[in-house]
Order: structure tokens, then C-alpha cells, then sequence
């Protein structure tokens, strides 16, 4: 195994991870920097974010009614301590990409233009149109690679994270294009790799979100926290379920059930189609179920209607998704609704870290996605995610540096490297069974969208970790029929599929536990928030048999814990 060594790598070249590098590589020269990911950097998921980044831009809006839009969206479980930092760090976020030349949408007399979004009390959502994420990716890209003390491995997948003595002290990353396993020391290492959310089947998340660099840090010993909270998005495309903004609704966009009606209103008379994500996605989970939903080629569906914003304001504020729904679902919302119902959209849960993005192990940091510190509680608003990626990625790449300038490179263990050759050669590319790889993968699949979907009930989560356990099982006899080295997709899958399966459990032990109905987990059994038993954060740890878990309280700085109504 060839040998790398870089004083700081951050695995994931999304949104936070090159925004970690940007400030790392501001802390000095000196710092040599390794940013490893398994795509192109502008193939990122982030590039997809579409309808915004929230701040306070304005002198009406404050940063303490943006701590308070969260936290009451989080369902109180968000620590309110990460939160109120997070606020009033968000703006220099902004005024930063704009200075890097980001093209924020503007108002008519030049300045930076807000929308609404869901669960926000005023419209703080800077966008880019509907490309935010597009055009972040590409300021931030075009900045890193500014640096000479950045380096890319791009199309290298990490596999795992070697760990001595409670300190992270490097990993094992396979180089696609030869498919040779390398070793990477380092002094400090960012974990920046997204969700987990293609554990579903219908999800607004790329092929690519596979929840890798979770599954790594939990099998290296960290704490994954929250799993349990998964984000459905109101509307996802139907067939694909790629994702239509909540702009679309920010612009004034309206849902509609089968009677015509704005069924909204029965479910949040005062915000209607601006609840936040949980409520309107029970909501049309609800129309649906009841049989109030729109009959449709691939089943019922909620009719997302744009067309009184007039073809002008679509092409000015949502060009992109018009450009989806015609060559995805093959309507022009100009002129016709758009089918829609909820899909799986973001982790609230992710590897435990702190407000300065630190893990419980030395030296291992994590931001963005993957990470859970916790800033979304029990339910995201829209527009905090890039915003979060920002902000903590900056983080991060500042107490990284600040790590790896106070601190050597240490030696990897020989039995480590081997142990994980062993793993990825031995066992899963050389693998010799019967099982299909691509079918194990939907069958997981099916069974979270049929069973630990947006309401869940005890018997139903049980039978899903059944289910999920045997499909773990049935992993040990997999075959992948290319053996070759370079590019070899049939062992990335295989190693995707690997990390899903651990996470698919431990999000199915962490909800089946949690016996409340909060934010996005909807416990139709245990219809109450209850915050006597259950104002706390679910940490799962791993071990062979499955996840263990311990619970941690939640930080409450000066809001309690209230009814939650919209
Ligand atoms: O609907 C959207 O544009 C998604 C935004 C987000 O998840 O924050």
C-alpha cells in the first residue's frame, strides 16, 4: 500500500467541505491540505441545492427571530447554544461568497434579494434563482483551487478511518482509476460526506448520498446522533422524486388535493404552504392516505400549481425547475400543476460533533451534512442546511488547522491497513456468493419507504430492523462480477451498499426507541411530543451485535420548549 501524508484532509468536496479547506488554507501556507472525494467536486449533491441560504440581511429581521424559527421548526431539540452562534454567523457567510462573486439574485435598486421559505417568519432565504447551490459550488471550487497549498484526489473512495488510541490518526482510500488501496496519515481529518438519504427509494438526493462518511466514523468509534430524525421534502418530482424547491412555494406557489381545495389550510391556517417541512409533508402524507390524493400513472399524488406566477416570474425566479418538471415529469408548470409528494430529503442526524465541529475522537472533525452538532433538532428549515454547510465548514477549517498546527502525524498500524484490505478484497470484492448487490439495494430501499416513512408505528419499525438485519446478512454472500481494478462500479456499489445497510439500521433501532411524536418522526403509536422522557438526543454507538445507545440532554439557552403551531 502506498503511503500519503497530508497535515489536514477533509473527506467530501460539497459545500462544507470546501468551504473547510477555503479556511484552513487562510490560516497559513504552511498547512499542506488534502481534500479526498469520491466524485468530481462540482458532481457534489450540494450542487443541487436549489432554493436558498438563510441569514439576517435585514435590519427588520434579527438574529433572534432566526435562533427562534429554528428552534421552534427543530421541535425543540435543536441545542440552542449551536443555534444562536450559527445566526449571527451566517451573514459574513454571505457577504464573503458575494465579494468571491457568487451571483446572488438582486432587488431592482442593486441589493441582495430575500423569499420567504417554510417556517421562517420573514423572508431570509439569499438566493441564486433556484441554482444556490450551483453557483456556491462553483464560487467556492474556483476559490479552493486559488490555493497552492490544496491539494485534490478527486475519484478517491475513503473506505475507512484509522483510529489509535481515541485519536484519528489517518485512512484508507481506494484511487478509482487504478483501484489501489492507499494509506493517508494526518494530524487532524474533516469529515464533510453528506447524507444518507439513498437508503430510500424515493428521495430528492443523488445516486451519490450514501451516508459514507458516517458509516466510517461510526465504525471507527464515534457517536452517530439523532438518526432516528429524517426529513421528507414536500415535493419531490414525481417518477424521479428530484427535488422541486420549496421556492416554488416561497414565490407563492399553492398544493392542491383532488377537490380543488388548498388543503393546507385545515393543517396550518397561518402559514399554509410555509409550515415547515414536517407539517406540510404529514400533511400531504395525510390527503393522501385518506384518498383526498390526485390519481396519477404511478399512484396518487398532490398537485403542486405555479401557473398564476405567470410564465415571466417562472423563468426569472425558477428557471431550473421548470426545466426539471418538463424533461423529468413532463409538465410545463407554466401551464399545468406539477405531481408531487413527499421524499426523503435530509439527516438531521449525523456523526455527534460539537459547536466547534470536534467528534468525541481526537483530531476527527465533522460539518455539513454528516455531521450532527445539533443545529436542525428534530426538523430542518429550509435554506438552513447551505447555510449550516457555510458556516461550520468555516469552522471546522479554522479548529483544524488550529489541530494540526499543535500536534505530529502519528504512525499507522500495519494490522489496521491490512485488516482493511482484508475487508474490501477478501470479503466483499472476493466475495463468491449468490446475492445481488443492485437487489439487496432495493430491497432496502423498499422496506424504508414502506416502513420507516414519514409516520411510523412500533410493529412496523420492528419488522423493518428484521428485514434490515437479514439484508445485512445476506451482504456476507454477495458476488461482484467485476473484478477488475480501474473504475470498478460493482465494488463501489458493493461498499455504499455496506455503509447503508449499517445506517439504515441504526436510523431504524434510534426511531423504533424514541417512543414520541417530534419534528419528523411521526410516531402515530406515541401521538405526543413528550419532553418529560424525551427532550433528549439519541447517540448510537457501534458495536458487532448493532447500534447501543445512550442519551445526552439538550442545550436550552433562553427558549423553552412550547406548543408548536403554525
Ligand atoms: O427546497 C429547497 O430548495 C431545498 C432547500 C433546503 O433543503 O434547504
Amino acid at each position: 500500500m502506498e503511503k500519503y501524508a497530508h497535515d489536514i484532509i477533509i473527506v467530501g468536496a460539497g459545500l462544507a467541505g470546501l468551504r473547510a479547506a477555503i479556511a484552513a488554507a487562510e490560516v497559513g501556507n504552511k498547512l499542506d491540505i488534502a481534500v479526498i472525494s469520491k466524485l468530481h467536486p462540482l458532481r457534489s449533491h450540494s450542487v443541487c441545492a436549489q432554493g436558498g441560504t438563510a441569514a439576517v440581511m435585514r435590519e427588520k429581521d434579527s438574529y433572534d427571530l432566526h435562533a427562534f424559527d429554528t428552534i421552534k421548526g427543530a421541535d425543540y431539540l435543536a441545542d440552542q447554544d449551536v443555534v444562536e452562534f450559527f445566526v449571527r454567523r451566517a451573514p459574513r457567510e454571505i457577504i464573503l461568497t458575494e465579494h468571491l462573486g457568487l451571483p446572488w439574485s438582486r432587488t431592482s435598486d442593486g441589493k441582495l434579494d430575500q423569499r420567504p421559505f417554510g417556517g421562517h417568519t420573514y423572508p431570509r432565504a439569499c438566493f441564486a434563482a433556484d441554482m444556490t447551490g450551483f453557483h456556491e459550488m462553483h464560487t467556492l471550487y474556483g476559490k479552493a483551487t486559488s490555493y497552492n497549498n490544496i491539494k485534490f484526489y478527486d475519484e478517491w473512495f475513503a473506505t475507512s478511518i484509522i483510529v489509535e488510541n481515541n485519536t484519528a490518526v489517518g485512512l484508507t482510500a481506494i484511487e478509482l482509476k487504478t483501484g489501489e488501496m492507499h494509506a493517508f496519515q494526518t494530524k487532524a481529518l474533516v469529515m464533510a460526506t453528506g447524507g444518507h438519504e439513498r437508503i430510500y427509494e424515493f428521495t430528492t438526493f443523488s445516486y451519490t448520498t450514501t451516508g459514507d462518511g458516517m458509516a466510517m466514523a461510526y465504525r471507527a468509534g464515534a457517536p452517530l446522533m439523532d438518526m432516528e430524525f429524517v426529513q421528507f421534502h414536500p415535493t419531490g418530482l414525481i417518477p424521479s422524486g428530484a427535488l422541486i424547491t420549496e421556492g416554488a412555494r416561497g414565490e407563492g406557489g399553492y398544493l392542491i388535493n383532488a377537490k380543488g381545495e388548498r388543503f393546507m389550510k385545515n393543517y396550518a391556517p397561518e402559514k399554509m404552504e410555509l409550515a415547515p417541512r414536517d407539517v406540510v409533508s404529514r400533511a400531504e402524507q395525510t390527503e393522501i392516505n385518506e384518498g383526498r390524493g390526485l390519481e396519477g400513472p404511478h399512484g396518487p399524488y398532490i398537485a403542486l400549481d405555479l401557473r398564476h406566477l405567470g410564465e415571466e416570474r417562472i423563468n426569472e425566479r425558477l428557471p431550473l425547475i421548470r426545466e426539471v418538471a418538463i424533461k423529468l415529469g413532463g409538465v410545463d408548470p407554466a401551464k399545468e400543476p406539477i405531481p408531487i409528494r413527499p421524499a426523503a430529503h435530509y439527516s438531521m442526524g449525523g456523526i455527534k460533533a460539537n459547536i466547534k465541529t470536534e467528534t468525541p475522537i481526537a483530531g476527527l472533525y465533522a460539518a455539513g451534512e454528516c455531521s450532527c452538532l445539533s443545529l436542525h433538532g428534530a426538523n430542518r428549515l429550509g435554506t438552513n442546511s447551505t447555510a449550516e454547510c457555510l458556516v461550520f465548514g468555516a469552522v471546522a477549517g479554522e479548529e483544524v488547522a488550529k489541530h494540526a498546527l499543535s500536534n505530529s502525524l502519528k504512525e499507522l498500524s500495519k494490522e489496521k491497513l491490512l485488516a482493511e484490505e482484508k475487508r474490501v478484497f477478501d470479503e466483499i470484492l472476493g466475495s463468491e456468493g449468490g446475492e445481488r448487490v443492485p437487489v439487496i439495494r432495493d430491497e432496502m430501499r423498499h422496506v424504508m419507504n414502506e416502513k420507516v416513512w414519514i409516520f411510523r408505528r412500533g410493529d412496523q419499525l420492528e419488522s423493518a430492523l428484521k428485514e434490515i438485519r437479514a439484508l445485512k446478512e445476506r451482504f456476507k454472500h454477495i458476488k461482484v462480477q467485476d473484478k477488475g481494478g480501474p473504475f470498478n462500479t460493482g465494488l463501489v456499489d458493493a461498499l455504499q451498499l455496506d455503509f447503508m445497510l449499517e445506517l439504515a439500521e441504526v436510523t431504524i433501532v434510534s426511531a423504533l426507541q424514541r417512543t414520541e411524536f417530534r419534528g419528523a418522526h411521526s410516531r402515530v403509536d406515541y401521538p405526543k411530543r413528550d419532553d418529560i422522557n424525551w427532550l433528549k438526543h439519541t447517540l448510537a454507538y457501534y458495536t458487532k451485535e448493532g447500534p447501543r445507545l445512550e442519551y445526552i440532554p439538550v442545550t436550552i439557552t433562553k427558549w423553552q420548549p412550547a406548543a408548536r403551531t403554525y
